[in-house]
């Protein structure tokens, strides 16, 4: 489907959107935020968290599955006209690049893919991280990978794929998250180490709407966006506008 294809979908009052990793708690503001825009919303989380999505039952419909079983978002993402991802490092079996592959190998040609991930990811390895952020990267990842709890590199080969594809993606990288009343638009650049990200935080509802704004904002498409509150001072000292480029 063509950028035009998406506009016509989205006037006629029939963008369908996919949310994969729904019963999250990122995942759940997604759901909210694309409900407030009067999206049709097709769910995928695991059996056992299909529970969490209750109080949205008789507006969404929900496919249960993991969401790396390629038949599960094959059926999720058909007719959807845009694929929100959450994408989760858990476990060691390459969650995140199952999940990716086969968001990228269903959606339909042309729809809005909006990929999930943090700061760590970098695209074209002009990111300047603080020390900070690679100790954590270095003992979390290490940690992590040594109980078989989460494969951070997983994620990095997930976010590798996405960026070599010619799809119509945004890669999303959070900051440092919070909960909280949402602070509006989050601000982004194209780099971390840009002082406009100075505060690293971000409430996961502003994040969520970060994403779903992305769906309508052709300017990110093919874009790996950083971003942070947009009320912070660092925010506020670098920025004219919200959610400007760097
Ligand atoms: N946490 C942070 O500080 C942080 C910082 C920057 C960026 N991010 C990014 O933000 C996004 C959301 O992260 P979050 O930490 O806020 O998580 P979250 O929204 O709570 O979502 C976690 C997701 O992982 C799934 N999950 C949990 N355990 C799993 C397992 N063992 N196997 C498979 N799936 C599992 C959950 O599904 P169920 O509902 O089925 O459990 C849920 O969909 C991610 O893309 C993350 O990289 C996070």
């Amino acid at each position: 489907m063509t950028a035009n294809g998406l506009d016509q979908a989205h006037n006629s009052g029939n963008f369908r959107v996919c949310i994969v990793g729904a019963s999250g708690k990122l995942g759940q503001y997604l759901v909210q935020h694309a409900l407030a825009r009067g999206f049709e919303v097709v769910g995928v989380c695991r059996e056992r968290s299909v529970y969490k999505l209750d109080r949205f039952k008789e507006r969404i419909r929900v496919v249960p599955g993991a969401t790396d079983d390629r038949e599960v978002i094959e059926k999720a993402v058909t007719g959807c006209n845009a694929v929100l991802t959450v994408l989760v490092p858990w476990g060691v079996q390459q969650y995140a690049t199952g999940t990716a592959q086969a968001v990228l190998d269903y959606a339909r040609p042309g729809a809005r893919l909006v990929f999930s991930c943090g700061w760590h990811i970098t695209r074209d390895g002009q990111d300047v991280y603080s020390r900070q952020l690679k100790a954590f990267v270095k003992v979390f990842g290490r940690l992590a990978q040594l109980a078989r709890f989460a494969d951070l590199d997983d994620q990095v080969e997930a976010c590798r794929r996405v960026f070599a594809s010619d799809a119509r993606w945004t890669v999303v990288r959070g900051s440092d998250l919070g909960e909280g009343e949402s602070q509006g638009l989050p601000v982004w650049s194209r780099h971390v180490g840009d002082p406009v990200l100075k505060s690293n935080l971000t409430r996961r509802v502003d994040f969520a709407l970060f994403m779903v704004a992305a769906l309508e904002n052709d300017d990110l498409v093919q874009e790996a966006p950083a971003i942070v509150v947009c009320q912070t001072p660092s925010a506020l000292a670098h920025t004219a506008t919200p959610a400007g480029a760097a």
